[in-house]
């Protein structure tokens, strides 16, 4: 009994103590590491699949269960100026060697934070197909409203630009009247990220963002 009392003090001293905490700190960083640089790649790939599927949502050729890869040939992406100068990038739907729609990524602020999407846009420039927001931290029931398929299904066929050639799609608060070329039905309760939506749609479809690429598309159309 006088041999086992002081390797028992021993293994719980101070030293001893900091040696297995250390250790195990040691192998459990070692392990996230080596987990986080092992699932870096499916990580990366797993990202670029959703962008690609989202993509292919807002430009209605998503298919559940398809092969993303697969129907994502359709879609050409393309490097384009806009007025600043700087280069951004579209998508484009193809059919055969004619465009057969656009797909800008728009951002812009929403009540909470920033708010990511493509907008769908005809190959004459000028017409709506779709919106789809990928990523944003609007309120859910409240701002969440514009990912509701219902609501996303109305900028389908809307007009993006007046007669003078400005921007003019708006989400209106409360209903928009069935005939309305321009007009979104408003969020319920969440007329600040209505807002958002129309300002950032009409910054990117305006001068400082693609619209002179959209006119020049509008252009080759009326040809
Ligand atoms: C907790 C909380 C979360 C809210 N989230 C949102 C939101 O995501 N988007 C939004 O526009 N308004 C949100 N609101 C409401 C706004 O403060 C504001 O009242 C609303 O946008 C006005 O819209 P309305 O005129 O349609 O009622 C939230 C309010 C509260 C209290």
């Amino acid at each position: 009994m006088s041999d086992s009392a002081p390797s028992a003090r021993s293994r719980d001293s101070i030293g001893n103590t900091l040696f297995v905490a250390i250790g195990v700190s040691l192998i459990c960083s070692v392990l996230v590491a080596s987990a986080a640089v092992m699932l870096k790649p499916r990580q990366l790939k797993n990202e670029e699949e959703f962008r690609q599927r989202i993509i292919l949502d807002v430009a209605g050729l998503y298919e559940p269960g398809a092969d993303i890869a697969t129907l994502y040939a359709a879609i050409e992406p393309r490097m384009v100026d806009l007025a600043s100068g700087e280069q951004a990038p579209v998508y484009l739907v193809m059919d055969g060697n004619e465009i057969e729609q656009v797909i800008l990524p728009v951002e812009g602020a929403g009540l909470w934070a920033m708010m990511y999407g493509f907008l769908a846009v005809e190959n004459d420039g000028q017409t709506a197909r779709g919106l789809r927001f990928y990523d944003h931290g609007e309120t859910p029931g409240l701002g969440d409203q514009i990912d509701k398929p219902a609501w996303r299904e109305q900028w389908q066929g809307k007009r993006l630009f007046g007669p003078d050639g400005e921007p003019q799609i708006t989400i209106v608060k409360g209903y928009a009247p069935d005939d309305s070329d321009f007009e979104i039905d408003g969020l319920a309760g969440a007329t600040l990220t209505a807002r958002g939506v129309t300002s950032l749609v009409q910054y990117w479809i305006g001068e400082n963002g693609y619209g002179p690429y959209l006119q020049q598309l509008d252009d080759k159309e009326s040809r």
